[in-house]
């Protein structure tokens, strides 16, 4: 898939509240800065369906918040079979959540399952899971997000010469 294709872009963690939401408004206000924002269809979910409702963590909107960034409307949701067929990519946060995407990917799908730092940056690595751990976690789990969402962000507006490709799709 060319840089071109890529207009819509799903974030997707285990409970779509902690990492997938920040993900998502991250993303989003990384794309408004550049003007970007109405070019492109955003969203997040999870693959387990445990907080279906539920506003994202607190502490991920209270790291959100400290860096400008308003995540209070979202709404968890658990991933369904027509995310494949809405959504060009399909970004995990970590090695687990891409396993368990491509499990429940129907056949000839044309989403594209990635992990979201291998396509963003080239560096195979998760995004942690926060949920048990401290403050610190999130603010970790911010900044990564954060970086990695420039970085697409330049790939998919062309000012990033490599094409948008991930290591960890190079055997699918
Ligand atoms: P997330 O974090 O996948 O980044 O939203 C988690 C949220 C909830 C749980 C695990 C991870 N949980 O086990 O309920």
């Amino acid at each position: 898939m060319s840089d071109r294709q890529v207009r819509s872009i799903l974030f997707v963690c285990l409970g779509n509240i902690c990492r997938s939401p920040l993900a998502e408004g991250v993303f989003r206000a990384v794309l408004a800065e550049r003007g970007l924002e109405a070019a492109f269809a955003i969203d997040s979910a999870g693959t387990g369906g445990w907080h279906a409702g539920s506003a994202p963590d607190p502490r991920s909107v209270a790291v959100a918040a400290r860096h400008g960034v308003d995540i209070t409307a979202q709404q968890a949701r658990k991933v369904t079979l027509a995310d494949f067929d809405r959504f060009d990519l399909i970004l995990g946060m970590d090695r687990s959540n891409v396993d368990d995407l491509r499990r429940l990917a129907p056949e000839a799908s044309p989403g594209r399952v990635e992990l979201f730092l291998d396509l963003a940056t080239g560096r195979i690595k998760d995004v942690p899971d926060p949920y048990y751990g401290g403050e610190d976690g999130f603010l970790d789990v911010y900044r990564m997000i954060r970086e990695a969402s420039e970085a697409l962000a330049d790939r998919l507006a062309g000012r990033e010469a490599t094409p948008l490709s991930g290591h960890a799709s190079s055997t699918t």
